[in-house]
Formats: structure tokens, sequence, C-alpha cells
């Protein structure tokens, strides 16, 4: 598998996926993205030319990615509307992107036979009680709570019937919150670190009791390479780094990590269908793949990320000033 396309490679886990490739591997890659408001070339910058390139495009266009797939080993599929808050405020686009782009995708799999992953998330799962003894694991059933995760979970359906249906050679991982460089500043970390540089106070959604699992991104990367190479076909693989957190031991860290005191923060109204708490069991990742995450310390990985929103702002300044057009700035 030298040649891989990676569709939303110039969003956050995409690009980061990329850099990990480029870096680690000697395989070249193909971004295909749309460049959505939530896609970034300078994401994709100082990019090896012999093996990186950039095509810009729709997943949904059936003859661009079917001519794409014919080009490459394996596709890893990244592209989505993303950001659930959109999704309760325009569904339309998660429906067509997320159910229609993978159908099409997957169509151009079962026409070209080439190897596909598809890049899903926990949120599936809908959530647990703040007290449950329980995490997700690959038998927890489907429970999406908004058009996001409804949609999300729609295109795992799809995948794993395209691969009984038609034989296409599928891989299907479900992975926990992300954190890291080149997040869009619309998301929760990034809105609360450049908030704090320029001087505006965190807000959290509800008492700030919800809990995410946070993975740094790389270890997002480096699981999906592993999931490429040695995963089953037709198998999916939770990815997780026992990275539990409240909303409010997070803004709290990164308080701490910008000199600023923990409790400097304010609490608002709740959103409707805000899960409580997300967490993964990733024990079958490290049990059949022999993979475990790198990024062990949350204080460090956030100290290192608020390192660089604060080196770069002129990679998030033209996004921060379109997000607070579109959003109040309040927590996720
Ligand atoms: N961010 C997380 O914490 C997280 C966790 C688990 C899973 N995921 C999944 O990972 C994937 C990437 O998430 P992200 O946070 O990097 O998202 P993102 O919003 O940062 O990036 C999405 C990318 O997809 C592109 N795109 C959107 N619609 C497209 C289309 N129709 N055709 C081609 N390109 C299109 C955008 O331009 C953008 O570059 C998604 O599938 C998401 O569900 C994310």
């Amino acid at each position: 598998m030298d040649k891989l396309l990676v569709t939303g490679g110039a969003g956050f886990i995409g690009s980061d996926f990329v850099h990990y490739i480029l870096e680690n591997t000697d395989k070249s890659v193909t971004v295909l993205d749309k460049l959505t408001y939530a896609g970034s070339l300078a994401s994709l910058k100082d990019l090896p030319a012999d093996r990186f390139r950039f095509v810009q495009g729709d997943i949904c266009d059936a003859e661009l990615v079917t001519g794409l797939f014919a080009e490459h080993d394996a596709v890893v599929h990244y592209a989505a509307e993303s950001h659930n808050d959109n999704s309760l405020s325009g569904p339309a686009p998660f429906v067509q992107t997320n159910l229609v782009g993978t159908f099409t995708l997957l169509e151009a799999a079962r026409a070209t036979g080439v190897r596909f992953h598809h890049i899903s998330t926990d949120e599936v799962y809908g959530d647990l009680e703040l007290d449950d003894p329980e995490r997700f694991t690959e038998h927890t059933p489907y429970n999406p709570s908004s058009p996001y995760s409804s949609t999300k979970a729609g295109s795992d359906l799809l995948v794993r019937a395209w691969v009984r249906s038609f034989g296409v050679a599928a891989t299907i991982s479900n992975c926990s919150n992300n954190y890291g460089p080149r997040q869009h500043v619309e998301k929760f970390i990034p809105r609360q670190i450049t908030n704090l540089i320029d001087g505006v106070r965190p807000r959290l959604y509800g008492d700030g009791r919800n809990v995410r699992d946070w993975i740094h991104a790389d270890d997002h990367s480096s699981a999906v390479l592993r999931i490429l190479e040695r995963g089953r076909i037709g198998e999916t693989y939770l990815i997780g780094a026992d990275g539990e957190k409240s909303n409010r031991d997070v803004v709290e860290i990164i308080l701490q990590a910008m000199g600023r005191p923990a409790d400097d923060y304010d609490l608002v109204t709740d959103r409707p269908g805000h899960d409580l708490r997300y967490a993964i069991d990733w024990s079958k990742l490290r049990d059949e793949l022999d993979w475990e995450p790198t990024y062990r310390d949350f204080g460090a990985g956030i100290a290192a990320t608020v390192a660089w929103y604060q080196e770069n702002e002129e990679w998030w300044r033209p996004q921060k000033a379109e997000a607070e057009a579109k959003y109040a700035t309040v927590g996720q």
C-alpha cells in the first residue's frame, strides 16, 4: 500500500494523518478535499512535492472519485461535516457529505476493488451516565443523538453493508475526541485557547461535568495506519487513549497551561441533546493489532497545543474572525 488517497485531508485529523504518513513512512499521499470552511491549505504547507498531491473536489462527485480510486492502493476517508452545533442549525450538508458522500466512495471502492478505511466517531454510540462502569466497545448498540452523530452512524452501516453485500475490502474505526495542532477554532479546545489568547474568559455549557475521552491526533493517526496495514477486513476498531476528562477539567488544565487561575471561567445554558459522557474501551486494538498510544500525559499534550496556537496565529486568525461572526463564543 504505497499510494494513499486521503479524503478530507485539509481538515484537522486528516491533515494530521497526512503529516504523520509523510514523516513516518515512504508512502505517497493524494488529498481529495472540497475545502469547505473547515478545510485549510495552510494545514498542508511544506509537504514533499514528490510524494504529495492536492486535488480540490467533492466526495459526492462519482466520476472524480472513481478516477482517483483507480490511481491509488488504499483510501482513508476522513471527509465529513464534523461539528455538532452546525448539525443542529443546518443538518442538510451532514446528510449530503456524511451519507451520500460515503455512499459515493463505497461505490467507487466496489468498482475498483481498492482497500477502504472509514473514519468514524464514538458519538455513534450516544452517551453514558457519568457513573456508568461500562465504556463503549465494538459491541455497544448504536444510539446517536444529533444529526452529526446519526449521519456518521449511517455511514458506518453503509460501510458494513458494502463489505457484506459486495465484498468491499473495508475497515472502520470509531475514535474518541481528538486534540492537537490545526484544529478549527470552532471546536472546544482551540476555541478556549484562542479566546484566552484574546483575553476572553472561557464559557462552559451546563455545569461543565460532561465527560469527553481525549486522544492526541497523532495517536489517532498511528492507530489508523496500524488498522490499514494489519486490520482484518470487515472489522471495526475503537480508538482511544484512556483520556477521560470533564469539560471543567479541560478548561482548568488550559487555564493553568496559560498561566491563569484555574477557576477563571463562566457556566452558560446547555445546548439541546448535549451528550453526558463518552468513554472508549480500546482493548481490541491493543490485543489484536498491538497498538498503544504514545501521548499519555494530557497536561503536556495541552501545553504543546497551547504553544502551537500561540505560535501560529496566522493559521487561525482568519477562521476566528469568520467563526465569531457565525457563533456565540460558548463552550461545546
Ligand atoms: N475531531 C474529532 O475529535 C473526531 C473524533 C472522531 C472522529 N472524527 C471524524 O474524523 C473525520 C475528520 O474530522 P475533523 O475533526 O478533522 O473534521 P474537519 O471538519 O476539521 O475536516 C473535515 C474536512 O473534510 C472536508 N470536506 C467536507 N465535506 C467534503 C466533501 N463533500 N468533499 C470533500 N471534502 C469535504 C473539509 O473541507 C475539511 O477539510 C470526520 O469523519 C469525523 O467524523 C473526528
